[in-house]
C-alpha cells in the first residue's frame, strides 16, 4: 500500500466483510489460541446494536478493521488489525479515532483496551495514542497468557481525531434484544 492513512476511508463494515475480518484477526490477534473470532460471530457482532465493526478501505481493498463495544460509561476496543504491508501510515491511529469520536458523540469519556502481554507494538501504539497501563490480568487468554490493560480519555482522543466521522450512535442493547 502506497496510501497515506488520508486516502483511507473507515466505514461500518457488511457482512461480505466478515470472513475477511476473522482472517485479519486469526493471523494478526488470535495467533497460538483458539479462535473465537469466526466469520460467524464477526457477522453477529456486525448486528450487534451495541457494537461497531468498522474497516479501512484503501482503493476498495480492506486494509484494517476494528471493533468496539459501548457501555453505559465506558467503551471497550475488543479488536484492531491492520495488514502487515500497510502498518505505519496511520491506518491503526484513523480507525481508533474514528471509534473514539463514535464514543465522545454517546457521552462515553474512557476507552479501554486489552493487549496479549508480549504484544510490544500494539502497547507502544496505545501508548503514543495517549493509552495508560492501569492493570494487568495473569491467564486473560483462555487461561494462558496475561493481558496488559491500557484506558485512555476519550476527551483528548477527540482533539487528535482526522475528521469527525458520520456514524451511528449505537444504543445500548436490552437484555431481551442481545444476540444468543
Ligand atoms: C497495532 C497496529 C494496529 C498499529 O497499526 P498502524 O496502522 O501501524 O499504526 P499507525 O501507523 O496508526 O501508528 C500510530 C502510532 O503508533 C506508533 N506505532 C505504530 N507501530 C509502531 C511500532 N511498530 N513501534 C513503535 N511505535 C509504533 C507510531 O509511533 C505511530 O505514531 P506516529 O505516527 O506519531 O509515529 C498494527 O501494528 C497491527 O495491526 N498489529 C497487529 C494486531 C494487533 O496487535 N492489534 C492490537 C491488539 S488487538
Amino acid at each position: 500500500m502506497t496510501e497515506s492513512a488520508d486516502q483511507v476511508e473507515i466505514e461500518l463494515a457488511r457482512d461480505a466483510d466478515a470472513a475477511e475480518i476473522s482472517e485479519l484477526s486469526r493471523r494478526y490477534i488470535e495467533y497460538g489460541l483458539r479462535q473465537a473470532y469466526t466469520p460467524q460471530r464477526i457477522r453477529e457482532l456486525i448486528r450487534h446494536r451495541s457494537k461497531n465493526v468498522v474497516v479501512a478501505r484503501a482503493a476498495r481493498r480492506l486494509v484494517g478493521f476494528g471493533i468496539m463495544s459501548y457501555g453505559e460509561n465506558s467503551a471497550n476496543l475488543d479488536l484492531l488489525a491492520v495488514r502487515k504491508a500497510c502498518r505505519g501510515r496511520g491506518v491503526g491511529g484513523k480507525i481508533v479515532a474514528w471509534l473514539g469520536k463514535v464514543a465522545t458523540t454517546a457521552g462515553i469519556a474512557l476507552l479501554f483496551v486489552q493487549v496479549r502481554e508480549q504484544n510490544d507494538i500494539a502497547i507502544r501504539f496505545y501508548q503514543r495514542l495517549g493509552f495508560n497501563r492501569v492493570e494487568r490480568i495473569a491467564g486473560y487468554y483462555q487461561g494462558r497468557e496475561p493481558a496488559v490493560i491500557l484506558c485512555r480519555n476519550l476527551r483528548s482522543l477527540l482533539a487528535a481525531a482526522p475528521s469527525p466521522p458520520a456514524a451511528p450512535v449505537p444504543r445500548p442493547l436490552p437484555d431481551s434484544e442481545k444476540p444468543r
